[in-house]
């Protein structure tokens, strides 16, 4: 099972979801079952590692963000991968937009949907917000990426 995880600049929310959910699939002895890797949907950071202030308060939670931005590539993406995870309603309009057919549409899902304690309907984006909108952040992404496993181990389908 292979997952991309998607925000708008892939150095803030996608990158924590990446490294949150890594993090836990190494927990769970799951690396050769589940792969994830994360995109933009913008461009503009291409190159860079994820944002200081991102990176810092995920590893005082124990997750280290090692990736390294790139904006999404349609055809080659929704290929190589069976789901596309968004963090917010933009993220998912744009990935809709980006999809060259029906099939890779299917593969679309929003993270929120994947918690099970908090009732978020988006990851928001944090990067003009201060500490606790980034803390906010890794606390959707616990439970989501908690949630994440728990469905794709047991096979439910979301
Ligand atoms: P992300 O956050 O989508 O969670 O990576 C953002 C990072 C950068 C910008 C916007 C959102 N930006 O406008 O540069």
């Amino acid at each position: 099972m292979r997952i991309l995880f998607v925000c708008l600049g892939n150095i803030c929310r996608s990158p924590a979801a990446e490294g949150v959910f890594k993090h836990l699939v190494e927990e769970s002895g799951l690396e050769k079952e589940i792969t994830c890797d994360s995109a933009g949907t913008a461009g503009y950071h291409e190159g860079e590692g994820a944002y200081p202030k991102m990176k810092k308060i995920a590893l005082k939670r124990g997750h280290d963000l090692t990736s390294i931005s790139r904006p999404v590539r349609p055809k080659r993406d929704f290929e190589d991968f069976d789901l596309i995870i968004g963090m917010d309603d933009q993220n998912i309009a744009d990935l809709t937009r980006m999809a060259p057919d029906a099939n890779s549409r299917a593969k679309i899902r929003k993270m929120t949907d994947y918690c099970t304690r908090l009732r978020h309907r988006s990851v928001p984006d944090p990067y003009y917000g201060d500490s606790s909108d980034y803390e906010l952040v890794i606390d959707i992404l616990e439970d989501a990426c908690a949630g994440l496993i728990e469905v794709l181990t047991t096979g439910r389908h979301l």
